[in-house]
């Protein structure tokens, strides 16, 4: 990350600015985030070029785009891990550029990584308490010290991490260490974890990367559900593409850190630029 970031938030020229909101755009629901003008250099790499993009709430939004294109940059951005040098981002109508990454997960902004980032030798249960500690409501000293109260919000953890065991189909396994599980049950827990934070926005960065046919359709139907049954949007990374062109109701598509295209599935599918960025030819070239 550069040491010299500057936090730019809500810029002028900005497509975030309020005079970029017309009354027609008022008039329907806001989205959810707003993604404007990001841009990250590490050094000479320009990771995301002045990257905008709106993510509709209650909807399943898809980001793609070949390896290296800045995908798991941007879920670093809105997670206020990396720091950017122009750009805002706004989640429910507010910049959390200035947001330090501890309180992001309380605003209600959930992710899973690209890589597993779990306590193996913990039990499953314990896993997902430690996501819905983000929302607890006795401090570290209470805590530590066992005062009044503090086994209250243990008990009232352990329910909401149950109710999430249950809806993903965890709860035959909510005592085994999860380094014990096999993989794709592995990356279920780490989704429970997510979702125990209550989020409103859950992104999550490649879920389907080592799962079988079968695991895949689960992963499908589990995405459609936390959208239709939690009204949780969620913002998918993904390089599957029948999962992300089956769940998906809108796409933005990045390369090289520059936004390529955003539409429907049956738009992005049929997109050249898309296309060429994908295969590396001109769609003209490769037909004839
Ligand atoms: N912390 C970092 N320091 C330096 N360069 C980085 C850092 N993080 C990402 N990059 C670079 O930024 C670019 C975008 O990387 P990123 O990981 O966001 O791509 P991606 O779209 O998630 O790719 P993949 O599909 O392979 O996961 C790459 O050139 C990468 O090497
Ligand atoms: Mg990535």
């Amino acid at each position: 990350m550069a040491a010299d970031a500057i936090m730019a938030g809500g810029q002028k020229n900005s497509r975030c600015s309020s005079d970029a909101v017309g009354p027609l755009v008022m008039a329907v629901t806001p989205p959810i985030l707003r993604v404007c003008g990001v841009t990250v250099r590490f050094g000479g790499i320009v990771a995301l070029d002045a990257v905008d993009f709106d993510v509709p709430a209650a909807s399943v939004f898809g980001m793609i785009g070949p390896n290296g294109a800045g995908k798991t940059t941007m879920f670093n951005c809105i997670s206020r891990l990396y720091a950017y040098q122009s750009g805002d981002i706004i989640f429910e109508g507010a910049s959390i550029t200035a947001t330090p990454t501890h309180r992001i997960a309380g605003l209600g902004l959930g992710r899973t990584f690209q890589n597993l980032a779990m306590f193996k030798t913990m039990s499953v249960r314990q896993n997902v308490m430690v996501g819905g500690h983000t929302r607890s409501r006795a401090g570290f000293l209470a805590s530590a010290l066992r005062l009044a109260g503090v086994a209250a919000e243990e008990r009232r953890l352990r329910e909401r991490a149950d109710d999430v065991l249950d809806f993903l189909e965890l709860g035959t396994v909510a005592d085994r260490p999860v380094g014990d599980l096999p993989f794709a049950t592995q990356k279920r827990v780490e989704l429970a974890r997510a979702l125990a934070c209550e989020p409103r926005l859950l992104m999550l960065d490649e879920p389907a990367a080592g799962l079988n046919h079968e695991e895949l359709g689960a992963l499908a139907r589990l995405i459609r559900d936390i959208r239709d049954r939690l009204g949780v949007t969620v913002l998918l990374v993904e390089h599957h593409m029948g999962l992300v062109m089956d769940v998906s109701d809108r796409i933005v598509v990045l390369n090289f850190g520059r936004k390529i295209a955003e539409g429907a599935p049956q738009e992005i599918q049929r997109n050249a630029t898309v296309i060429q960025a994908y295969l590396g030819t001109p769609a003209r070239a490769r037909a004839a």
